[in-house]
């Protein structure tokens, strides 16, 4: 019946608007008549209604493309932000377009521009090629796309993930293109995330003077793995940043900030949006040179007078993995003489370490600790890889086996480890953290650690 009445009313539309033809590839699984007819485009109107892009994928495919639909809200809030005064005559590009998002809201007000879009999963670049025959859309990998014009505005809401096996990693889909992009990213670094590699060449394929404008994910501010996009970043253009934090994606827990970058400017811009209604000023730099970026005052400034970086007087190490220690000959699943049980982060308390319960499942010989790594033999600090910034810190001063967490060495024999612990653990220290870094990553990671400012009366050796 269905079909037979679509069909009927097809014979209306151009050939490549036949819902019979979606139906047929699947595009739409599961939704009810109603709304696939409006997945149909009338002659310029927009289309009424459009799923997201999640419930037209199943969920495996939609994860392995990170495929996430931008809440119109936030559209609206990024094109505000985009201090585009003339809307005409501009080269508009959505990568990773999926349903248009972006250039569908920016054609209801100013259709006077050149819309391109490029997504790489068929069934969705079938479903927006069909609603939006007015736009250049484009089947094909972003990453791997050779246009021969520059853009005015690069705009939207890439994938986020790491690229990798399905076993661990979301963005699996991808991963026979992984050296490819290697190859061609010069920002790629350790475990990259694919968002980094749509940001440089976004800002690539920009015009001198022309915008970038992003929802990312807040982790590029901070880890290692984006110190060469940040240095990249730095030396294409001015970076004006507007943290959200969580809560902006429903159900999902990144923290997301808006990056906007003007090519062929200089400097660094940061705000704090409260709500959308309710930004910020953190602060203003005409020059950034790449370095992390964290949300500095004058009371980040004021406490960190005095003090000396943790990681100049510390050697700070992660632990064994997992797979070391589960692999390892002397490791059982089964308490016995001698064995203790491979801590965790929950055996980890603020100035004390829980020494009994086994949650990792597997023991050690305790004084074979050393084997796994030659500082578990002596007595040194474990700090957390805690939730939003919080420090917590224990002195292990039973020499136990660990399998999670962060490991202080001491590089002088001077320092007073109880006190170094005691301060890691105390309230100035965690407001410290959680107002310099709020929520941009989700666990205090080695470089947070090793820039956390420590009083220098203890590194040599004395109180304050
Ligand atoms: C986070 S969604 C954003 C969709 C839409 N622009 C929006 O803002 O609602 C990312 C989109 O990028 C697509 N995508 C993933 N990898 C891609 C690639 N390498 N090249 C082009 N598109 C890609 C996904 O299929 C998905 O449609």
């Amino acid at each position: 019946m269905l079909n037979l009445g679509l069909k009927k009313r097809a014979k209306h539309m151009r050939g490549k608007y036949i819902l019979a033809e979606a139906k047929r590839k699947s595009l739409v699984r599961g939704l009810e008549a109603k709304t696939l007819n409006n997945f149909r485009s009338r002659e310029n109107e927009p289309p009424q209604y459009k799923a997201p892009i999640e419930q037209i994928l199943d969920k495996e495919t939609w994860k392995s493309y990170g495929a996430v639909s931008t809440p119109p809200e936030i559209v609206s809030f990024m094109l505000k932000l985009s201090g585009v005064k003339t809307w005409e005559s501009l080269r508009i590009l959505e990568p990773g377009a999926g349903l248009c998002e972006f250039l569908e809201k920016i054609y209801q007000n100013h259709p006077n521009n050149y819309f391109y879009g490029v997504e790489a999963n068929r069934d969705i670049y079938d479903i927006a090629h069909s609603l939006f025959p007015q736009f250049h859309l484009i089947l094909e990998d972003f990453l791997l796309w050779k246009p021969e014009i520059e853009f005015d505005l690069v705009i939207g809401n890439p994938p986020y993930g790491i690229i990798g096996d399905q076993s661990h990693y979301p963005i699996h889909i991808l991963k026979k293109k992984k050296e490819a992009y290697k190859a061609i990213f010069s920002t790629w670094y350790g475990k990259y995330n694919i968002y980094g590699a749509f940001i440089e060449k976004g800002i690539n394929l920009l015009k001198n003077g022309g915008k970038l404008i992003f929802i990312l994910p807040t982790t590029f501010m901070v880890l290692d793995e984006f110190k060469l996009l940040r240095k990249f970043l730095a030396l294409s253009g001015k970076a004006i940043i507007y943290y959200l934090g969580p809560k902006i994606f429903q159900g999902r827990t990144v923290a997301t900030v808006i990056l906007i970058c003007e090519k062929g400017s200089k400097g660094i811009e940061l705000f704090e949006v409260k709500n959308l209604k309710e930004i910020i000023k953190c602060y203003e730099r005409s020059d950034y040179e790449g370095g992390i970026i964290k949300f500095e005052s004058n009371d980040s400034r004021t406490f960190e007078k005095g003090k000396i970086a943790l990681g100049e007087v510390f050697d700070i190490h992660f632990a064994a993995r997992s797979p070391e220690i589960k692999n390892h000959p002397k490791t059982s699943t089964r308490a016995g003489p001698g064995l203790v049980p491979a801590l965790t982060g929950r055996n980890l308390h603020k100035g004390w370490i829980d020494y009994e319960k086994c949650f990792s499942g597997l023991y050690f010989p305790v004084s074979d600790a050393k084997l796994l790594r030659d500082f578990y033999g002596i007595s040194h600090i474990v700090v957390g890889h805690t939730k939003a910034g919080k420090v917590v810190s224990a002195i292990d001063q039973k020499c136990y086996p660990w399998r999670e967490e962060l490991h202080l060495v001491p590089k002088s024999r001077e320092l007073d480890l109880e006190k170094v612990a005691e301060y890691l653990n105390s309230e100035p220290v965690q407001e410290y953290m959680k107002n310099l870094y709020k929520e941009i990553t989700p666990h205090l990671t080695m470089t947070q650690l090793k820039l956390l400012p420590i009083p220098f009366s203890f590194a040599k050796g004395g109180l304050l």
